[in-house]
């Protein structure tokens, strides 16, 4: 892969996205490349303050509008602090979530946002990834991984299993309409299984 590459992993909670991110972090830096393995919301230390306002208590603590603003600032921050740097120093970001988030989440699963994500997305980020991998799995399976952590950051899995149809969709229609960048895996199956498509998708996109 050449340097200086943003790889972002996607999907609905419980889709195996953290495990899949370290892992390729982990096979990227074996095999001699400088990588940066990084998550959202969070990634930076302000970033990190405002995940946890958006991760716990109850779900309907803020609004979809309000949540845009949030995640928005909190990639802001991520960006300037670590995301461009590591880029401009030739490394490979791996991020655990971005933009594509924001746009299944709040802009068409909670509510139908999706043309106020992408204005501020323009304004305020501007920046595309290189590959995007959306781990795809049946709703069910991911609401009940999801569930089983009790990570205490479950107000988005609390949305309930409505939620998580529409976020799957969201992110299935994603893959459809920017085929340049995203990559749809196959979720189902052993960590090693899913990990072997993960890596045949980022050798067939170097
Ligand atoms: P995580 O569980 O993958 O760390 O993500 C935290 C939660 O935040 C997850 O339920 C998805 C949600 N989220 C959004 O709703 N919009 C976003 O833009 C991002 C980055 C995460």
């Amino acid at each position: 892969m050449p340097p200086g590459r943003l790889v972002t992993f996607e999907g609905a909670d419980g889709s195996g996205k953290s495990t899949q991110a370290r892992r390729l972090a982990a096979d990227l830096a074996a095999a001699g490349h400088d990588v940066v393995l990084t998550r959202e919301p969070g990634g930076s230390p302000g970033a990190e303050e405002i995940r946890r306002l958006l991760v716990s208590g109850d779900p309907g603590r803020w609004s979809a509008e309000t949540e845009i603003l949030l995640f928005t600032a909190a990639r802001r921050d991520h960006l300037e602090r670590l995301i461009r740097p590591a880029l401009a120093r030739g490394a490979t970001v791996i991020s655990d979530r971005f933009a594509d988030s924001t746009r299944v989440y709040q802009g068409a699963a909670r509510a139908d946002l999706r043309a106020v994500v992408d204005r501020l997305h323009c304004d305020m980020i501007g920046l595309e990834p290189d590959l995007t991998l959306i781990l795809d799995l049946p709703p069910e399976t991911g609401l009940a991984r999801g569930l089983a952590r009790e990570s205490g950051e479950d107000r988005f899995e609390d949305m309930g299993q409505g939620f998580q149809h529409r976020l799957v969709a969201g992110f299935r229609a994603l893959a459809t309409d920017a085929p340049e960048r995203c990559v749809l895996i196959d979720a189902r199956g052993a960590v090693d299984t899913v990990a072997e498509r993960v890596r045949r998708a980022v050798e067939g996109r170097a």
